[in-house]
């Protein structure tokens, strides 16, 4: 861990730790996986234009977001499995973000509970629902984030149906293949938490599988859960159940973000799921600018998808986001180094960001607008205002 200097070091020591079964499913995305690279190019094209002879001493990336301030504009975003990868994940990933001041969505498919995350940290962890095809599981899901005291609910709208990974056919992601197992006796480290403490749960569902289910009772009765469809319908009950910050994850379109706001929903997370359902989708930084168009002074739009250095959290914040998250980069983190590794995730996204506010003439993340950016396609500035 001593060696990693960036996000990229931090894939490569997870990369080393988990078996190529695990990591494939961290990395893979969908079909030919094209949105992957859709999701970083897009912040590869963008250029910032620096502004001098500002006086950039007193530099603060605090950001204030539904009435919290947080020390830095970039959370973990949900990321489902990751005890998989490290056991007790979940709860490192929450550790990290609340000493770093900064917000943790726990996954609806994460394995530790809702009421573990209440307990660490109420105040910085929040929940994201994946809608059960029985209402009254997803009913009781926001009152149990509710009685543990967490403020935002984050309803995950981007899974219509299962997606088309091939990495996670071909290493026999349902029933690993042969090869597969034996690629990861490769990964001592990784075995002996296997052995130790076999299949991780889907700590948030157990109690409805019944009594003493095992993780695959769990883990099937998850999966039977997501076979109905979700409409509008869901997010005015979501609405009126969830008294705190209800935000919708996935939103693409501006004219869904506006459906959004017309049903009292507070934050819209544009994002297209790290590239893993659909391959051909745009990314979300380059539908960001009309979302934010048709919503932005009336609710909150985030970010996520493809954020690997600071200077991507700026462009996405120089384009109208109000806070972005990241998935893959903490979760690296984490598999690397529990919670000193996710926590490294944290701190260098910071230093980035810190250096890049000086670089360009920044003292405040409120500074921070589309008078800064220009595209390398286009050569021109986006002079709009924010
Ligand atoms: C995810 N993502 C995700 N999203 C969600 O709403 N619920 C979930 O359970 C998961 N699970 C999940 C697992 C893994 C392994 C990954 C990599 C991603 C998507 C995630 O929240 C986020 O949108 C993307 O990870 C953002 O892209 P980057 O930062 O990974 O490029």
């Amino acid at each position: 861990m001593k060696s990693v200097v960036n996000i990229d070091d931090l894939r490569k020591v997870a990369k080393k730790r988990l078996p190529k079964i695990c990591y494939d499913y961290i990395e893979g995305g969908a079909d030919d996986e094209l949105g992957l690279i859709t999701n970083e190019q897009a912040f590869r094209q963008m250029r910032i234009v620096p502004r001098y002879l500002v006086d950039v001493s007193l530099r603060d990336q605090s950001t204030t977001l539904f009435d919290r301030t947080y020390s830095s504009p970039i959370g973990i975003a949900p990321t489902g499995l990751a005890d998989l990868f490290r056991r007790s994940a979940d709860l490192m990933l929450a550790q990290a973000a609340r000493d770093a001041n900064v917000p943790f969505i726990m996954s609806g498919a994460s394995s530790s509970s809702i009421e573990d995350l209440g307990k660490l940290s109420p105040d910085h962890g929040w929940y994201q629902l994946y809608s059960a095809n029985d209402p009254s599981i997803s009913e009781d899901m926001i009152k149990r984030a509710s009685d543990a005291g967490l403020e935002t609910l984050v309803f995950t709208v981007d899974v219509p149906g299962n997606s088309n990974r091939e990495r996670n056919i071909r290493n026999g992601w349902q029933r690993p293949t042969w090869k597969s197992k034996f690629e990861a006796l490769r990964h001592p480290a990784w075995m002996m938490e296997w052995l130790q403490y076999g299949t991780p749960y889907f700590g948030n569902w157990t109690r409805y599988a019944g009594p003493n289910a095992s993780a695959k009772a769990v883990a099937d009765l998850l999966a039977s859960q997501f076979s109905a469809p979700m409409t509008w319908k869901h997010v005015e009950r979501y609405r009126e159940l969830w008294k705190g910050n209800l935000v919708l994850k996935g939103i693409m379109h501006p004219d869904d973000a506006v459906r959004a706001h017309s049903l009292g929903v507070d934050g819209v997370m544009v994002s297209n799921h790290g590239a893993r359902q659909l391959d051909n989708a745009p990314s979300p930084l380059e539908v960001l600018p009309t979302i934010c168009q048709a919503v932005g002074d009336r609710m909150t739009v985030m970010l996520d998808g493809g954020i690997r250095r600071g200077l991507h959290a700026l462009i996405a914040l120089c384009m109208g986001a109000k806070f972005v998250f990241q998935g893959r980069p903490t979760l690296y983190g984490v598999t690397a180094g529990g919670v000193a590794g996710a926590a490294k995730a944290l701190a260098i996204f910071r230093r980035e960001i810190d250096i890049g506010m000086a670089q360009i003439g920044a003292n405040k993340i409120s500074d921070l607008g589309p008078q800064f950016l220009m595209s390398s396609n286009e050569q021109q500035l986006y002079r709009t205002g924010r």
